[in-house]
């Protein structure tokens, strides 16, 4: 198992959920964070005074998936994350021990295949 941690956009998550959704992966977790890449903030003129905003905000997603399906979920935070400018994000991958479903007490890989209709279910409201 691997989690996978994006910073992207708040603009690219939306499509990246949604695509997620639709290849079979609804579950996630998301928070909102203020961060800084390599160019450490922006700077604007504001009435003639020059501001630089060390941190910019973006969207972390965090999804726990199951080895082989490691690249699915990279390929498509990048198709949907990728605007070309700089601040578009980055990927990352970590090793995960164990995963455990609270309701069920199942442990391992079964535990993250979604529900055979949740992404009906989900598209259904
Ligand atoms: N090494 C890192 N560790 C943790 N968070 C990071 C790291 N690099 C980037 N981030 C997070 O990702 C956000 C976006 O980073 P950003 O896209 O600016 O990276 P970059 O390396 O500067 O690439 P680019 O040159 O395309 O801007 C940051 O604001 C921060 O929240
Ligand atoms: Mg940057």
């Amino acid at each position: 198992m691997k989690m996978v941690i994006a910073y992207v956009r708040h603009e690219a998550f939306e499509p990246i959920r949604t695509e997620l959704l639709t290849l079979g992966f609804p579950s996630l977790s998301i928070s909102e964070v203020k961060g800084s890449g390599r160019q450490k903030g922006i700077t604007e003129r504001y009435r003639g005074a020059e501001l630089t905003n060390y941190l910019r905000p973006k969207v972390k997603i965090e999804c726990v998936v199951a080895t082989k399906d490691v690249m699915t979920i990279v390929d498509t935070i990048l198709k949907h994350g990728r605007t070309g400018a700089v601040g578009d994000g980055k990927v990352f991958v970590l090793p995960v021990e164990e995963a455990y479903r609270i309701r069920t007490g199942e442990s391992g890989e079964e535990t993250l295949q979604a529900h055979p209709d949740a992404a009906s279910a989900a598209a259904a409201g």
